[in-house]
Order: C-alpha cells, then structure tokens, then sequence
C-alpha cells in the first residue's frame, strides 16, 4: 500500500524526524496497519514507514530504501543496534531504544539469556512474527516475553496484553549491575521489568554516597539506588509506598547480605516533612520520583510537585552532602528542571553545587533531532 504526505510531511522526515502525523497525511486509501510506501503527492519515493491508521502519529520511518522489510532485515537492524552498546557492567540492558536506534515503537529490553519486548504501534504489531523471528536470530534468546501492556498502545488501537512469544522466560530474574545484585520481574514489574534507564545514575550515586555517612532513597521501588548506596553508607533509609516494592527490595538486600537498609513504607511528601520537623540530617538523598507531569496540561502542578520534593530534600541535607535528584517527566524539560531546582535551592537557604547533569543510560540513547527520545534528567548536587 502507498500513503502519500503533504510537503510538510515531507519536511518532517528531511529534518530528522521519524513522524509524520495525521494532519501531514494527503491520502490513505486502505485504512490497514501495516508498513507501507510513503511518498509525496505527485508520487515520488520518500521511503517505507510503520502506518497506524487509528493513531495521531499515522507514520513512521523505517528507511528511505526500497529493501524488502522482512525477518533478515530486523535481525540486522537489531544486531547492529546490540552492537553498539559494548562494555557494559551489567546484565541487563536495553539493545533497542525504538526511535532513538531508529526502529520506531520497538523497544528490546536483555534481562540474561532472556528478553523482553514491547511492539508499542499498530504498524509495527503486523510485523510480529518479522520482528520475533529477527530477535531471535540476533540474539539467540532463551525466551521472548512481549509486555504489551504499556498505555500508548492504547492511542494505537492495540490491547494490552503480556504474552510468552517464544520459549520460557521466568517470573523473577537476577540481574548484577556493577556488582550489585538484584531480582528483576519481566511478568509484572513496571516498563519491562526493572529500570535500566537510571544504571549508570545508580553507579555514579553509590560512587559519591559519602563513607559512613546516613543515606535515604526517596521512591525506591525495588531499592535498586537503596543497593548501592548501602555499600558505603552507614546506613539506608529507602522509602516507598508500595509494599510490594519494598517487599522486593527487601529480597534484594539479602541477596546481597546488605543488613543497612530500613525499608519505609510512607508517603515520601509526608516523610519528609516529619524528618524536616525532626531535624532529621542525611549525608546522600536520592529523589527518584514517578514521572508527575504525564501531559503538558499539569506542567505546573507536576513542577510545584518536583519543586516541593527536592526543597525538603534540601533542607535536611547534611553540610557537604550528595543530592541525587531526577526527573522522568519528558514534558519537563532540563531548563524547566534546572531552573525549578534552583528555585528550591534559593528557598531552601542552601549553596548547591553542581557536581554533575546526566541522563538515562547509554543504551536508551536519544536522538538530537527527536527530542521525544529523551525523557530522563538527572542532577547530582553538593550543599556547600
Ligand atoms: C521511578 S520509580 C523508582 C525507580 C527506582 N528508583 C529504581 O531505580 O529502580 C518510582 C517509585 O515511586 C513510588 N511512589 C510513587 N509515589 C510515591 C509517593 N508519593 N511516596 C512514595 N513513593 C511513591 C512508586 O511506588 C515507584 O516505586
């Protein structure tokens, strides 16, 4: 099938972008997901995209070429991307990042031997088989778990739906991340599993934690920056409001024999206003917060949110202590967030110092001409 664009669909993929939306669509005959040929109105060849007739992004590049897009050609594509991503200290990661490998709406996630995948359009979910049978030949996994239950593939038409794709993957799977262990659940753990994005965040907060110091880890989910930090710190508080998580988390210390870890289950809001009434002081706090703005509508509640956290966080730092504070929010933008930090620095009556600005890990890389690739921020202070 061809589905022809305007000229300033046509714009779009010059300029780097991998979309083209519903508005930059001229003509789709047959109203079918599938991978189709795009080209403009008077029919020249702009290349082949994954089409979601039902979704405001209708298209997205796959390539410019005339190739055939068949099970070698994702094995490739997939290989290369696993590829680049050499020398990494642990044993989970992500080989494909969707756009930003330039494989839209894919993502691949390496737990082991196993994998976990998400087919996140309409476009793509006809190409299941095409992409499983890719995986497999580039990756020789013992199994293939697709978490199909993320909520985009709701704006695509598509059901959520968690199912074994190929071989056995297990419910909990050890992953060792710069020699820190801990458990994994692809089944049922939130994205695919764990979250990778925040590794190398992880190694450089436990490289900073301050010796013998106090640490706390606000949302700490399975405990994952709780892990690292207690390598050094005297002891750990790690705070969350799910049982469930901390449960886990708690599993992770034993796994690790790490007896310095508190597991709190409250409301991080309101534990830290008591530990501010307390007088409470830590030497290295983590913020790890869910992601407060999930649209642009609730920007500014999200960043009086973030704001109010990290002000609080502040003001029970001890002197010269390590603040870890991050941002998964994408409509937050890393001015947004720097400049909401530095309001609640002034507010707080504190001197920060940046030791340094990252974000996500190396495998979930972003593009510099899709912006939609990057999402995580993450900022390392010093009270001085
Ligand atoms: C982004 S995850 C943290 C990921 C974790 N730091 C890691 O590296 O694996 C956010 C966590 O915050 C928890 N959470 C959400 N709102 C909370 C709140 N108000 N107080 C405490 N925990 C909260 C969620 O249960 C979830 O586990």
């Amino acid at each position: 099938m061809t589905v022809k664009v305007t000229a300033r669909g046509a714009e779009r993929w010059k300029q780097g972008h991998p979309w083209i939306y519903r508005s930059d669509v001229a003509e789709e005959p047959d109203k079918k997901p599938g991978i189709v040929r795009v080209t403009d109105r008077k029919g020249k060849f702009l290349g082949q995209a994954l089409y979601s007739p039902s979704s405001e992004i209708r298209l997205r590049l796959l390539t410019r070429g005339k190739e055939d897009i068949d099970a070698q050609w994702w094995a490739a594509r997939i290989a290369a991307a696993a590829g680049r991503r050499n020398g990494i200290d642990a044993s989970a990661w992500r080989v494909v990042h969707a756009e930003g490998d330039g494989l839209p709406s894919l993502i691949i996630d390496k737990y082991g031997p196993w994998i976990v995948a998400q087919l996140l359009s309409a476009g793509l979910e006809t190409a299941r088989a095409d992409v499983l049978a890719g995986v497999t030949a580039a990756l020789t996994p013992e199994g293939i778990l697709l978490r199909n239950d993320a909520a985009v593939r709701r704006h695509e038409g598509l059901p959520a739906e968690v199912v074994l794709a190929v071989g056995q993957v297990p419910q909990v799977v050890e992953v060792v991340e710069d020699g820190v262990k801990y458990l994994a659940a692809p089944w049922s753990g939130q994205k695919t599993g764990a979250f990778l994005d925040q590794r190398e965040n992880r190694i450089l907060v436990g490289e900073h934690t301050k010796a013998g110091g106090r640490a706390l880890d606000l949302f700490t989910y399975h405990g994952s920056f709780a892990l690292h930090l207690a390598r050094r710190a005297k002891d750990v508080v790690a705070v969350d409001q799910s049982t469930e998580a901390l449960a886990r988390g708690a599993e992770n210390a034993r796994l690790n024999g790490i007896t310095n870890i508190e597991w709190r289950e409250a409301n991080a809001f309101d534990l830290l206003r008591e530990l501010e009434r307390r007088r409470d002081q830590f030497d290295t706090i983590v913020i790890d917060p869910p992601a407060f703005a999930k649209t642009r509508a609730n920007l500014e509640r999200a960043v009086a949110g973030y704001k109010e956290v990290n002000l609080r966080a502040m003001k029970i730092l001890a002197p010269d202590g390590v603040l870890f504070t991050s941002s998964c929010s994408y409509h937050v933008s890393r001015d947004v967030f720097n400049a909401m930090l530095a309001d609640a620095a002034r507010d707080s009556g504190r001197r920060m110092q940046f030791i340094a600005s990252t974000g996500a890990a190396a495998d979930h890389p972003e593009l510099l001409n899709v912006p939609e690739t990057g999402y995580l921020k993450g900022v390392l202070l010093r009270a001085v």
